[in-house]
């Protein structure tokens, strides 16, 4: 087993306003923490495009965490924005995972194709989208989780031991 570095993005304009709680982001932190990894940065920004990108940076460049999970602001509404800041910000894209997602939550709701989330790379930090509700977060993540620790042994230079 690989002990990842997690960081954690929520981008939402109620829950850091404080007007909702971030259940989705403790989500990901409780789902992250049961695997044994250790999330070492966590961030509840509005659907800013400044203040995701500088979330980002700093997680991937300061904290240098091995996976970044980001939740919310991957659908049509006018102040989604997350998916374009993480490929603003980002070294090459990595589409199987957002593929993935995709596929696999169209099993649970249809729903699932108005989400936009991308996964790519920004040096070696994996970045993935995940949808804003917590339902969708836990199927998302659920569907990618056991490939995260080759994924980032790859990004390291592993060969496929
Ligand atoms: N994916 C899964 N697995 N389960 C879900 O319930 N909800 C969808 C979709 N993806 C959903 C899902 C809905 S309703 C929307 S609008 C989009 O994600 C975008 O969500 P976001 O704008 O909160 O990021």
């Amino acid at each position: 087993m690989t002990v990842l570095r997690i960081g954690v993005l929520t981008s939402s304009d109620t829950r850091a306003a404080g007007k909702a709680e971030d259940t989705s982001g403790k989500a990901i932190i409780a789902i992250s923490e049961a695997r044994g990894w250790i999330v070492s940065a966590y961030h509840v920004v509005p659907d800013d495009q400044e203040a995701i990108a500088r979330a980002i940076i700093e997680m991937c460049d300061v904290d240098e965490v091995d996976v970044l999970l980001s939740t919310g602001g991957t659908g049509l509404g006018p102040r989604d924005i997350c998916p374009e800041t993480t490929l603003a910000h980002a070294d090459r894209e990595v589409p199987g995972i957002a593929e993935a997602i995709r596929a696999e939550s169209m099993r649970v709701t249809s729903r699932a194709m108005l989400s936009r989330g991308v996964a790519a790379q920004r040096g070696r930090t994996l970045i993935i989208n995940l949808p804003g509700s917590e339902k969708a977060v836990r199927e998302s993540l659920g569907f990618v989780i056991d490939q995260l620790e080759h994924a980032v042994e790859m990004i390291a230079g592993g060969g496929h031991g």
